[in-house]
Parts: structure tokens; C-alpha cells; sequence
């Protein structure tokens, strides 16, 4: 990668160490429904300050995710986001989630692509992974709107020697990423027959709907969806995605968060914008543009080439691991060309702000 003025907006996901409750020892974090491999940003050490941090990790294992922690809150708001790996099928998931919202442990089973929305404050969890179908698993991302991830558990099957254990992992912080943790005097017992079985939070989890950027197969609801999106001139490139997911803060509650999900199978850009313009833009807020592999069996590989421009002089970036480009709000962007694609590969913006705006710079 050549060195830069913006070299520093590029974050290879593996600059973040594993989080120190998912390494061997912390048993209750670690438990077996919980990531085989994962990585996890965050804003204060990794994404140049931001207000988020975010997770990729690859799943297989049956159970609850960390049994007796849960309930838990944050101070902020954030998206869980379960996804498939077949590049064939987005809305396939590959798995069946029991997720319990609420401190009615309001348990809610899906077993398609979805995301479950939970506000700053609100109870949640456990994530108790009933059955895995796809025989390589599945995916799932945190986004979080802060800096720092900072939790406080209400479980109340931690044991004094568990939370001692975690309070002097905590202590010890040098070891790796923050998770900044306390544990509320109130604890919630979680048992099966402690869930609950409402529709309180319903309006919490929501699938993964694509629209397909194949004009022809598109319904009104989804052309209408697709002249929003491309309604600023944008012109879809051989590289793009043909199964897109895009979600506004319209679809999550209100957050002030869009992201999208898609798999990208073929080389070339990805798209150009009005006229003659090769697709540089800027966005009045924030966002992180996320490039994974979809090989659970390492999750370091991306297993495409990419080449970015960033800032006005079209500084070029390649890279073939997988890679956080940081696009901060004014700093133009792209085009994003796919120079090789040896596997399809999987990519997600993280947008920090309800709306997504974008103006073409040239
Ligand atoms: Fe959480
Ligand atoms: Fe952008």
C-alpha cells in the first residue's frame, strides 16, 4: 500500500486484537454460541475517534452466547446484524437466534437475515444460537454508536470469582481492547422458564430486505427504493453488488445509522456518478466502509483486490485483507474499482446518520 495522506482513514480489521473476554480462560463470555473468530473496532483505539465501534465475526457453535451475564445495557444505541454467507442468497441466514429484549427477557426466534435494534439503556440479551444449518455458519456485526464499547452486565449468574476475573482483565487493559464493564446491583435471572413470549419489542427486529439492481426484476416498492438511491446520478459499475441491503434510520427506530450488506462476485468498479464522473464523492456525516472475506475458516482473508481513491488529489489505496476505510464527512472518496476477485467477498458501509447523502465531486 502506498504511503499517503490518507493512509491513516484505512484500518485493516486486524489491528484490533481479540477482545479480552473471547480469548480462551474467560469462559462465560466464551461460551459456545459465541464467535469463532472475531474482530472488534472500536472508536476510541482503532477508528480515529468516531462514535461507534463495530464487530465481523464468523459463528458454528449451538448455545447461549455468555450465559449468566446477560441482560445487559449500554449507554448508547446499537444495531446487532445477523447475516448469511451464500453470495447467492442474501436473505438466507444459515442459522435459527432466539434474541430476549427487555428485562422481560422477550424472546424473539428468526431464522432469516435480520437485525435487532436496541436503544441506549435497554436491556438485552441473551443471544442463544438454537441451530446452525449452513455447514460453514454464519455472520454477525455490531454496530454501536460509541466510542467505546462500555456495558454493564445483569445477569445473575455470575459468580464473585467471574466478576473479579473480569474486573482485573480490565485492570490489566493493556492486553487488548477496552470493554469497559460494570455490574448493576439489579440482576435478572435467565432460565427458560424466565422468558417471556410477547410482542412488546416486535418493532425491535427486522429482516434484511435486498433490492436487486437489476432494473427488470424490480417491483415499484423496490424501484422506488433504487431511483432514491441512485436518484443523485449514480450509474452501477460491472463490480456492484446485485443483492443489496440498505437500511435508514426510517428502518431502525430512528437511529441516527444507515448501513448496507451485499456480496460482490465480479471485478471492476463499482460505479460512476453523473456525466462523465468516475464516482469521487463526499457526505456531510461520517462513514466507515467495510471490506470482509467470507471464508469462516480465516478470517483474515478478503479474497479480492481493491483499489479506493481518497481526498480530492485521488490518492490511490490497494489492499487484499480485509480493511475499514474511514470516510470522514467532506473528505471525497472513490471510485472503488475491484481489480481481482478470487472469491466473493462481502462489504458493508457504516453511514453515521439516518439519511445518506451524497454529492459528486467529480
Ligand atoms: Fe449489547
Ligand atoms: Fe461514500
Amino acid at each position: 500500500m502506498a504511503k499517503g495522506k490518507y493512509e491513516h482513514l484505512l484500518k485493516p480489521l486486524n489491528i484490533a486484537a481479540v477482545p479480552q473476554m473471547m480469548r480462551d480462560g474467560a469462559d462465560s463470555f466464551k461460551n459456545t454460541g459465541n464467535a469463532d473468530s472475531i474482530y472488534w473496532l472500536n472508536g476510541k483505539e482503532h477508528l480515529e475517534g468516531l462514535p461507534l465501534n463495530f464487530s465481523w465475526g464468523f459463528y458454528t457453535g449451538l448455545g447461549n452466547w455468555h450465559p449468566g451475564m446477560d441482560p445487559h445495557i449500554h449507554p448508547y444505541p446499537e444495531a446487532l446484524v445477523w447475516v448469511g454467507l451464500d453470495p447467492d442468497n442474501v436473505e438466507y441466514l444459515g442459522a435459527e437466534i432466539t434474541y430476549c429484549l427487555g428485562e422481560e427477557l422477550e424472546a424473539h426466534t428468526f431464522d432469516k437475515p435480520s437485525v435487532v435494534i436496541v436503544p441506549a439503556g435497554m436491556p438485552h440479551c441473551p443471544s442463544i444460537t438454537q441451530d446452525v444449518t449452513n455447514p460453514i455458519g454464519y455472520s454477525f456485526m455490531i454496530f454501536s454508536l460509541g466510542a467505546e464499547p462500555t456495558t454493564t452486565w445483569m445477569g445473575d449468574g455470575m459468580t464473585d470469582e467471574q466478576i473479579e476475573q473480569m474486573r482485573q482483565a480490565q485492570a490489566e487493559g493493556s492486553r487488548g481492547p477496552s470493554m469497559v464493564s460494570s455490574f448493576s446491583e439489579k440482576r435478572i435471572k435467565v432460565t427458560p422458564e424466565t422468558l417471556t413470549y410477547g410482542h412488546k419489542y416486535d418493532h425491535f427486529v427486522k429482516p434484511l430486505k435486498p433490492f436487486s439492481t437489476s432494473l427488470d426484476k424490480l417491483t415499484p416498492e423496490e424501484r422506488a427504493r433504487y431511483e432514491k438511491v441512485t436518484s443523485d446520478g449514480m450509474k452501477v459499475g460491472p463490480g456492484n453488488t446485485d443483492n443489496l441491503v440498505w437500511m435508514y434510520g426510517k428502518d431502525l427506530e430512528g437511529l441516527e445509522l444507515n448501513f448496507t450488506w451485499g456480496f460482490y462476485k465480479s471485478p471492476g468498479v463499482w460505479h460512476r456518478g453523473p456525466g462523465d464522473s468516475d464516482g469521487a464523492h463526499v457526505h456531510p456525516t461520517d462513514e466507515v466502509l467495510v471490506f470482509v472475506g467470507t471464508d469462516p475458516s480465516d478470517i483474515d482473508y478478503l479474497g479480492a483486490e481493491i483499489s479506493i481513491d481518497m481526498g480530492k488529489e485521488h490518492e490511490r489505496y490497494i489492499f487484499d485483507k480485509p480493511t475499514a476505510v474511514i470516510c470522514p464527512r467532506g473528505v471525497p472518496h472513490n471510485p472503488v474499482i475491484a481489480r481481482y476477485v478470487d472469491k466473493p467477498y462481502a462489504f458493508f458501509v457504516i453511514g453515521l446518520s439516518g439519511e445518506h447523502k451524497t454529492t459528486y465531486v467529480d
